[in-house]
């Protein structure tokens, strides 16, 4: 029996991978302003249950629809959120009324989408809030919540068991873990410890127990690393930046997933207009992969069950490009660290077919040097046409420039004056 603390998941298909959707929705999708709307705003209980609780009917919802989306997009996993803040369920829980089953919406709809998406043979995660601004047994602190700056709050806290609340999580991530079929990944969110103790943690999740039941239930489910815990985590998940380098913890190179949205919210926010264009979309993603790091990309549904035409554009976009391209994402990680990388560019690498992409960020002004790849290169072409790229360029402007720049060791490529007609062009080198 392998101890639950050492235990790891397994991450032979992520890596491997690289591009999953994160799906936020719950009852924030009907005030449409930030899934935090209920901690902005403190909304009192019977406020939100009134108004969206009692409201939520998401009656153009079609699992296929977005499963579909995603697989377009080139996506092959998703997180879903069973559970956000707010404490509102998506699927049939047994121990707890605060779910879609009582809602206007009247079924569980965690299955059916968890169903259509293995049909189109993504794998599937499930992102589980440890924070709950709902459940009567949770602390309410002097952080985050609706009551968090409430003259009551010390006395509405009286008659809160903690050790419930936990216990409470564990029951429903083994109804998760056992009812819903084989589930991937597991993104439970988020711990804030404060130096005072004032914060929550480990202690109050009781990480460590909680750890203990998933290892035990599903022993290689991926986990992610927000439970105050410095052990049981597989991955790293920096959120809403692209990190530097490849993410290491004590020195060494770790699994990483970069979480990002298409505007500034997670929740569907009707008013946010901040979508990044779909050539920023794709350079996170190729800036991820050449880092070595997965990109879980977010979509906030409508609270009628739909993808905004804003997203399904942006999701579109990164599919037609995926195309013609998801080659040089697919099995891909960082080059090999003797590779520099030009100017403007990113570099992924294919460690099985020995072959490293070279994404143009802005296009170069018709040579590109490539440091220290003369003898190593055999054979490029771009690869969204499969046209060659002649090696060596030897017209009187490159032997020109090739004197002007010294570095006998450097590969020098001549590329058409005008960038292809794609939003990110990638060169395909086969190495020996
Ligand atoms: C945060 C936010 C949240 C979002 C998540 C995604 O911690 O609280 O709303 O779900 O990050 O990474």
């Amino acid at each position: 029996m392998s101890d639950y603390k050492t235990q790891r998941g397994d991450t032979s298909w992520f890596t491997h991978d690289r591009l999953g959707l994160f799906i936020h929705w719950g009852l924030y999708s009907l005030p449409a302003r930030h899934e935090w709307v209920r901690n902005n705003e403190n909304i009192p209980t019977e406020t939100y249950d009134a108004n969206y609780f009692g409201r939520f009917d998401p009656d153009h919802f079609d699992p296929d629809a977005w499963a579909d989306a995603a697989f377009r997009a080139g996506m092959k996993y998703v997180v879903v959120t069973a559970k956000h803040h707010e404490g509102f369920c998506l699927w049939d829980t047994q121990h707890s009324d605060y779910k879609a089953t009582n809602t206007p919406a009247r079924r569980d709809l965690l299955k059916p989408l968890l169903e259509a998406f293995r049909k189109r043979g993504l794998r599937t995660g499930i992102y589980y809030s440890l924070i709950d601004w709902h459940h009567p047994d949770f602390l309410l602190d002097a952080h985050i919540g609706p009551y968090r700056a409430h003259p009551e709050r010390e006395q509405m806290n009286i008659g809160r068991v903690p050790s419930r609340y936990a216990h409470y999580m564990r029951d429903q991530l083994t109804e998760l873990l056992t009812q819903y079929g084989d589930i991937d990944v597991l993104w439970c969110d988020f711990s804030y410890p404060k130096p005072d103790g004032s914060g929550k943690g480990h202690a109050d999740w009781e990480s460590d127990e909680l750890l203990k039941t998933v290892r035990s239930l599903r022993p290689t489910i991926i986990m992610n690393d927000r439970l105050n815990l410095d052990y049981g985590w597989d991955m790293k998940t920096p959120e809403q930046y692209q990190p530097r380098a490849w993410l290491e913890h004590a020195g060494k190179r770790v699994v990483w997933e970069a979480c990002q949205t298409l505007s500034g919210s997670w929740g569907y926010h009707r008013d946010e207009n901040t979508f990044k264009s779909v050539e920023m979309l794709l350079q996170m993603l190729i800036d991820t992969v050449s880092k070595g790091g997965n990109l879980l990309l977010n979509v906030g549904p409508t609270s009628r069950g739909e993808f905004d035409q804003r997203a399904l554009r942006s999701l579109a976009g990164i599919g037609s490009w995926m195309q013609s391209h998801s080659r040089s994402i697919y099995g891909c990680t960082a080059a090999p660290t003797d590779v520099p990388t030009p100017t403007d560019c990113r570099l992924t690498y294919n460690p099985e077919t020995h072959r490293l992409y070279v994404h143009c960020f802005a296009w170069p002004f018709k040579y590109l040097w490539l440091d220290g790849l003369r003898e190593r290169v055999k054979y490029a072409q771009f690869l969204h046409d499969g046209s060659e790229i002649v090696l060596e360029a030897k017209d009187w402007t490159a032997v020109q420039a090739r004197e002007t720049a010294g570095e006998a060791n450097s590969l020098l490529l001549e590329l058409p004056t005008l960038k292809p007609d794609v939003t990110v062009p990638v060169l395909e080198l086969f190495l020996d």
